[in-house]
C-alpha cells in the first residue's frame, strides 16, 4: 500500500479527532448533572448520543474505506466495515438532522447555521443512501476459485498448453462485469 493512501486515512482521522473528543467528552457529561451550557443535550439525550456514537463510528472506521490496498488485500474486511459504516453515517446525518429542528435555537445558532446543518445533513444522508444502491450484489457461489485469478492471462486468448478448464474460466470471466469479480473473493 502507497504511503499516500495512508496519509489520506491519516488526515480524515485527524479531522475527526477534536468532534471526538468532543463527542466523548459529551457522553460522560450526559451521565451527570445538566449545565444549562448542555439542557437541550439532556432533556432529549437520545439523538445527540445516537449522533455522537454514529459520527465517531462513521469518521473513524470510513477513513480505511478509502484505501486501495486495503481494500484489495482484504476485500472481506471492507466489506464487513461497510455495513458498519453505512449505517453509523445514516444514523448520525439523520440524528443530526433532527437535532437541527427539536433543539431550542441557543444564541450562536443563527438561521444560516440552522441551513447549513439541513444541507450537509440530508447530502450526507442523500450520499450513503446512492452509495448503498451502487454497492454491487452479494453473490453466494463464487465467480472463480482464488488460484484462477483473472490476472495476467485476462486479456489473452486460447492457448493450446492451456487446460480446457482454464480456458472455460477465462471465457467465464470476460462475460462477467468487472465488479462481480470482487463480489466473489
Ligand atoms: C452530516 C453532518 C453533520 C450534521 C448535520 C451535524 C449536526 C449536528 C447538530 C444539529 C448538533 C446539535 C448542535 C447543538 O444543538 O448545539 C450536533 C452536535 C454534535 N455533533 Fe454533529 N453533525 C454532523 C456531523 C458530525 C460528525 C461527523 C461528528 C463527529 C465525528 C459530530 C459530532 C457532534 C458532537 C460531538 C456534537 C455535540 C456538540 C456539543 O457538545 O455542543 N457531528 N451536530
Amino acid at each position: 500500500m502507497s504511503g499516500s493512501q495512508w496519509w489520506i486515512a491519516a488526515g480524515l482521522l485527524a479531522l475527526t479527532l477534536l468532534p471526538a473528543l468532543g463527542g466523548i467528552t459529551l457522553l460522560a457529561d450526559l451521565a451527570g448533572p445538566a449545565t444549562p451550557e448542555r439542557a437541550r443535550f439532556h432533556s432529549s439525550p437520545l439523538p445527540i448520543a445516537i449522533h455522537a456514537v454514529g459520527g465517531m463510528v462513521f469518521c473513524g472506521l470510513g477513513a480505511f474505506q478509502f484505501l486501495r490496498g486495503l481494500r484489495d488485500r482484504h476485500p472481506r474486511y471492507h466489506r464487513i466495515a461497510g455495513r458498519i459504516v453505512l449505517p453509523a453515517g445514516l444514523a448520525m446525518a439523520l440524528s443530526g438532522l433532527w437535532m437541527t429542528q427539536i433543539y431550542d435555537f441557543v444564541p450562536e445558532q443563527s438561521w444560516p447555521v440552522r441551513a447549513v446543518r439541513l444541507l450537509f445533513g440530508s447530502a450526507t444522508a442523500v450520499g450513503l443512501v446512492l452509495a448503498l444502491a451502487a454497492m454491487p450484489p452479494r453473490t453466494s457461489k463464487p465467480a472463480w476459485p482464488r488460484s484462477c485469478s483473472p490476472g495476467p492471462f485476462a486479456r489473452a486468448g486460447p492457448s493450446p498448453s492451456r487446460k480446457p478448464q482454464q480456458l472455460r474460466m477465462l471465457k467465464k470471466m470476460q462475460r462477467q462485469p468487472r465488479w462481480s469479480s470482487q463480489a466473489a473473493i
